[in-house]
């Protein structure tokens, strides 16, 4: 059977690996794989770019971070024109889909890519899902590729931060990824050790913030001496984090073609605040893409072959509009299909009465 396999939304760590489980699984069950790139903008372009895969290409792949056939936030369904009119270029996919005599299509992304899969496969598409993300906040699977990577890469930065910090006697504010969901932003401040969390399911009081860094840190000039009170601190934010009284923090007001603003700032508006009404300094940094960056990590590897070889068996089977889920602890997880609608209209968040200590802004019974 011929199929098209593409990757969607932002890249992740783990797509390559789930790319050569497919085409190494798929190989063994009668599947030709073309990779189809750029995400849906292949599908939607007159004449679609496309690369054939096989195991000789694919060989190498699973050590390889973000996505050897490329991504984008290509929306077929809302394509913007030149004069901020909308197309609707849904047709265009279904043609090509035939044109490349494409029998099925593997799709690998978070909510916006199953929510195009899911929206085809009721024109008779035949799909399966791949979940990949690091917010970690897909509905309908316990794990999504890149969240582990993400983990390593924000833990690292969050160690490094503190030498500096500590040197200076700085408040340090590391601004993390993952939208709405605070799963990054949680277990990487702990990995790290980081004292105070700040996560979107629980917006925080400024005073509260400042009340912690006080009993940390005392009310006393830092630059007295050395004391054996801790000179610093180092805060985690998510991106999606606001306060009791305030709003999301985006970078500006457009919006992508799934209908997403930007989100970032919050931990400059956070060291100001700390900068302006504690005595302390304070310093924020936005880790950016490259939190997604580098090498996939060993799980993000071992899970994108698992998940790449389960979606071959899926197609082999038959059984389409599915996604792959994973459910259990990554690696050793128990892997099964869920519907692909299962991931759309509602997302994953950190469960904050099991997990989030309100009071301590922090894991909860750590003893932070
Ligand atoms: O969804 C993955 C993610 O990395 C989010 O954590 C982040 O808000 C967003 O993508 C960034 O979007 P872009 O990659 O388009 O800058």
């Amino acid at each position: 059977m011929r199929i098209g396999m593409l990757t969607g939304g932002g890249d992740a760590p783990g797509l390559n690996p789930a790319i050569k489980g497919l085409v190494y699984r798929g190989s063994e069950l009668g599947l030709q794989v073309i990779g189809l790139l750029d995400g849906w903008r292949s599908l939607v372009n007159p004449v679609p770019e496309v690369l054939p895969l096989d195991r000789e290409m694919v060989r190498r792949w699973d050590r390889d971070g973000g996505t050897n056939l490329g991504s984008s936030r290509t929306n077929p369904f809302k394509q913007v024109g030149a004069q901020g009119e909308v197309h609707d270029r849904s047709q265009e996919v279904v043609d090509n889909i035939e044109r490349l005599k494409l029998e099925a299509l593997v799709v690998c992304g978070g909510e916006d890519t199953m929510g195009v899969g899911a929206k085809l496969a009721q024109r008779g598409i035949r799909i399966v899902g791949v979940p990949k993300t690091i917010d970690k906040d897909l509905a309908g699977t316990d794990y999504t590729l890149g969240f582990d990577t993400a983990l390593r890469n924000v833990s690292e930065v969050i160690e490094r931060s503190r030498t500096p910090a500590g040197s200076h006697g700085w408040v340090q504010i590391v601004e993390v990824m993952g939208r709405h969901a605070g799963h990054l932003a949680l277990w990487s401040g702990v990995a790290g050790q980081a004292h105070l969390i700040l996560i979107p399911e629980h917006p925080f009081r400024y005073e509260r913030v400042f009340h912690l860094l006080r009993s940390r840190l005392g009310d006393s000039d830092l630059s007295r001496g050395p004391s054996l009170r801790p000179r610093y601190s180092v805060i985690v934010v998510a991106e999606g984090a606001r306060a009791e009284d305030g709003e999301m923090v985006t970078i500006d007001d457009r919006h992508d073609a799934f209908g997403h603003v930007r989100l970032g700032g919050i931990g400059e508006v956070l060291a100001r605040r700390i900068a302006a009404e504690t005595p302390y300094e304070a310093r924020a940094v936005i880790l950016g893409h490259p939190q997604r960056g580098g090498p996939p990590s060993p799980i993000d590897r071992i899970m994108g072959m698992l998940f790449g070889a389960r979606a071959a068996e899926a197609v082999a089977a038959n059984e389409f509009g599915k996604m792959v889920s994973a459910r259990g602890v990554a690696p050793a997880c128990e892997l099964s299909l869920v519907d692909i609608s299962t991931v759309l209209g509602t997302i994953n968040v950190v469960d904050v009465d099991r997990y989030y200590d309100k009071d301590r802004y922090h894991l909860k019974s750590i003893g932070m």
